[in-house]
């Protein structure tokens, strides 16, 4: 499925849990009520937000945007709301806030779990009222905007933490649309790469796109995106950029593009990362520095050699830009040997 929303974005997916928030965004995107888009970093929340406003009513109205993480408490305060002037050093003349700005549309606050408990308490006030004050000023301002709200954060621990405001959780929380991370939506992996790795062989002026090798595509299902889209899309542009023609089907990525045996100590990472997949018990008995076997505690042999073995596996395809058969080289198996040592630990 192919969503050409009006900012030039393409949204594309087309697995179950992907069309159920297509369906809930176009249901919301009518009623004229605070939306939430929840959803870890890269999954889309800005396309979807924007998607909103142009099904809205108000598609035709103002659509703007604040990153409430790219401000300072004080500022982003008098971005939202505008200040008189003289009422704080540096505010020579009269501003306008982003809610005067966008009488009649659509503001998006993205990452608003950041704004400060007092910017909160104004933003309630404002999705009740409709009303707010400049900073410096007494005069009290009618505004009709509708408010999407964007965060990677889960609100309501926050809310439980004394972070953000329940009242204001309550009055955002009218419709809370929450985006699958790519993991869930394996059905989307190639379909969103192919389209990616089109993009760029049209910047390329390729005149087709060759496609991934048998191999790529399965290193791209197996993958688990911490980074989500953005994560695929970099590593794909990466990839179709470094490829040396249209002819032959893609077959190397590199995930990781500072992976270098020369990258600089002081970087590196002092204790070895566990793959976010692994639910293992034994990871604290993992060697915690060079030298220490066990760190004092007694060990479960089976779930620990399990849980090396499938490091190296990681590490293998790692080093190798995913490439099986150059992983079975370095690690001196045959290619049916990782196979079979990829799919006894679920790695295929
Ligand atoms: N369904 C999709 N189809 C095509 N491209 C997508 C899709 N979802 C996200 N993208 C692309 O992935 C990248 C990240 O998307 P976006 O910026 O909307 O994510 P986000 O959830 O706001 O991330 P962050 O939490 O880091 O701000 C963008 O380049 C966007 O165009
Ligand atoms: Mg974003």
């Amino acid at each position: 499925m192919r969503i050409n929303s009006p900012q030039d974005q393409t949204i594309i997916g087309e697995s179950p849990s992907f069309l159920e928030i297509i369906d809930q965004c176009s249901r919301a995107a009518k009623h004229d009520r605070p939306v939430l888009v929840i959803g870890e970093r890269g999954t889309g929340k800005e396309l979807i937000a924007a998607r909103l406003h142009f099904l809205s009513p108000r598609w035709d109205k103002s659509f703007i945007q604040v990153n409430c993480a790219a401000l300072p408490e004080n500022l982003l305060e008098s971005e939202l709301f505008g200040h008189e002037a003289g009422a704080f050093t540096g505010a020579s003349v009269r501003r306008i806030g982003r809610f005067e700005a966008a009488n009649n549309g659509t503001l998006f606050l993205d990452e608003i779990a950041i704004t400060s408990l007092p910017a909160q308490e104004k933003l309630l006030r404002v999705t009740e009222y409709g009303t707010f004050q400049r900073i410096g000023s007494n005069k009290t301002i009618q505004t009709d905007v509708r408010l999407i709200g964007a965060t990677n954060i889960d609100l309501p621990t926050a809310a439980d933490r004394g972070d953000f405001r329940h009242d204001l959780l309550d009055r955002l929380a009218l419709d809370v649309i929450t985006l699958p991370p790519l993991r869930h939506r394996l059905d989307d992996i190639l379909l969103l790469a192919y389209q990616f790795g089109q993009r760029v062989a049209q910047e390329r002026k390729w005149e087709s796109f060759p496609g991934f090798s048998d191999d790529m595509a399965d290193a791209l299902m197996q993958h688990n995106w911490p980074g989500n889209i953005r994560e695929l899309k970099n590593v794909i542009e990466r990839a179709v950029y470094h490829a040396e023609d249209e002819f032959t089907a893609i077959d190397t990525m590199e995930i990781d593009p500072f992976e270098s045996p020369y990258r600089p100590r002081a970087n590196m990472q002092k204790t070895p990362i566990e793959p976010a997949t692994i639910e293992d018990s034994s990871k604290d008995n993992m060697p915690q520095e060079e030298g220490q076997i066990f760190n004092g505690k007694p060990i479960d042999y089976g779930q620990t050699i399990t849980t090396i073995e499938r490091r190296l596996l990681e590490d293998a395809l790692k080093s190798n830009k995913y490439n099986q058969r150059e992983a079975a080289k370095f690690l001196n198996l045959t290619y049916h040997q990782l196979r079979h040592q990829l799919k006894k630990h679920g790695l295929l």
